[in-house]
């Protein structure tokens, strides 16, 4: 097992009418900017609750947050801290809202001239203003870590951020929320929390024995619920285990003293930046390209996977590996997620190109656990997605 310093200091407050508790957490006198997206928490009674929970504090809204929260939108929210002399935010919504939340955090006590280089420099975040989050969407795991991804429409651009200071004071996750999703958005939640996982999973061993036990935990958690949240949103069993599981994957936990990969999140990235497709079905598209084309690096994990995760148990390490990458595709498949970039646009020719030339202009030289696939490397697995 490699070394590791872990801190994570988000406090959670989980299950039914959490949001009464909420008032302890916020420290007293604040001045709250409530943030929230298009409008769901509106239709859903999370408005109400929220904004009867805040009746002691000063309040200020700002509505609007879109999927994949852009850049210039989060510029007029910036615009409403100053001037209204905010001290505290809460993020109402799913991811998106949380990492404009996160984005506004930093930018709120950035020093520097111009809030895009947080992004554009990757500035690693040392304080940011305090800030809480009212989950509305299992799926990133942002209610609980210190990372965020800003879109940039103007330029096509999506960026990641984060560091030590963007971490919640709080999360309030009741699962009585996933009731209104829509099956577009659980099926993007499931997949989304699986590939967190295999991220931090998918590399080589290091006899990161319980790491390795965490995580197959947890996706077979995610597997056995799939079918049953799917199915019936007010299901609370499998409603309360899919939010918990979707935190617990990417809360920093299972990475520790493992290697981690990522390259699908950065090249799913673009995929969203250029044509707008959610966040978890760019995964979806990548996911088996990648792991075949990294095959002999990752065959070991695969075979692990397969066996300890799906019940292959037939084979060689090669069979059992291959066996696994199926496996995934097929499980994308059941959550009703396709998994060919040329099922979401008509435009796909030429993508693989952008993508390489995107990763050479900026800089980067190796994504992956060995850092070694290069922007060549990323158009050939982009091409084998088409
Ligand atoms: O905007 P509203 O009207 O609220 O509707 C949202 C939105 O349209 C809706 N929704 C949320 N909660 C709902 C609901 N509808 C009905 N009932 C509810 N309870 O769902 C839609 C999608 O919301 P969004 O927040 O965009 O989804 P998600 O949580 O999947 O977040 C995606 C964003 O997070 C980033 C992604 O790149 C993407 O920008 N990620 C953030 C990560 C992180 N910070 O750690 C890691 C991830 O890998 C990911 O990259
Ligand atoms: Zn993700």
């Amino acid at each position: 097992m490699n070394n590791f310093q872990y801190k994570n200091p988000t406090k959670i407050l989980f299950g039914k009418n959490q949001l009464e508790n909420i008032v302890p957490e916020i420290p007293e006198n604040s001045k709250v900017l409530m943030l929230y997206g298009g409008g769901s928490i509106k239709k859903n009674g999370v408005y109400e609750q929220v904004t009867k929970a805040l009746s002691n504090f000063e309040v200020i809204e700002f509505g609007g947050i879109p999927a994949n929260p852009e850049y210039a939108i989060l510029i007029d929210a910036l615009k409403i801290i100053k001037e209204k002399d905010i001290t505290f935010l809460l993020a109402v919504g799913g991811g998106s809202v949380i990492d404009g939340t996160k984005f506004l955090s930093a930018a709120a006590l950035f020093k520097g001239e111009n809030p895009w280089n947080i992004l554009a420099e990757n500035i690693a975040v040392q304080k940011g203003m305090p800030f809480g989050t009212v989950l509305t969407l299992p799926a990133t795991g942002s209610e609980m870590n210190s990372g965020a991804v800003i879109t940039r429409k103007e330029t096509k651009e999506k960026l990641v951020m984060g560091g030590p200071g963007l971490f919640p004071q709080f999360s309030i996750l009741d699962p009585e929320v996933v009731k209104s999703i829509p099956q577009r958005q659980i099926a993007n939640g499931l997949a989304d929390a699986f590939t967190h996982v295999l991220e931090q999973y998918m590399t080589y061993p290091v006899g990161g024995f319980l790491q390795d036990r965490f995580a197959e935990s947890i996706l077979q958690t995610l597997i056995e619920i799939a079918p049953k949240i799917m199915s019936d949103t007010s299901d609370y069993e499998a409603a309360s285990n899919f939010m918990w599981s979707c935190t617990m994957a990417l809360n920093g936990l299972i990475q520790q003293g493992v290697p981690s990969d990522w390259a699908i999140h950065m090249i799913g990235h673009e995929l969203t930046a250029l044509y707008g497709i959610d966040h978890a079905r760019t995964l979806a598209i990548i996911t088996e390209s990648h792991y075949t084309y990294n095959f002999e690096d990752k065959k070991e994990k695969l075979a692990q996977y397969a066996t300890r995760v799906w019940n292959v148990t037939e084979g060689t390490t090669e069979e059992k590996a291959k066996a696994g990458i199926t496996k995934t595709t097929a499980f994308f498949q059941s959550l009703g997620i396709k998994t060919k970039l040329s099922e979401y646009t008509d435009r796909y020719e030429g993508t693989a190109e952008i993508i390489s030339k995107r990763f050479t202009d900026r800089g980067w030289k190796g994504l992956g656990e060995h850092g070694k696939i290069t922007p060549s490397d990323v158009e050939k697995i982009v091409k084998m997605s088409y």
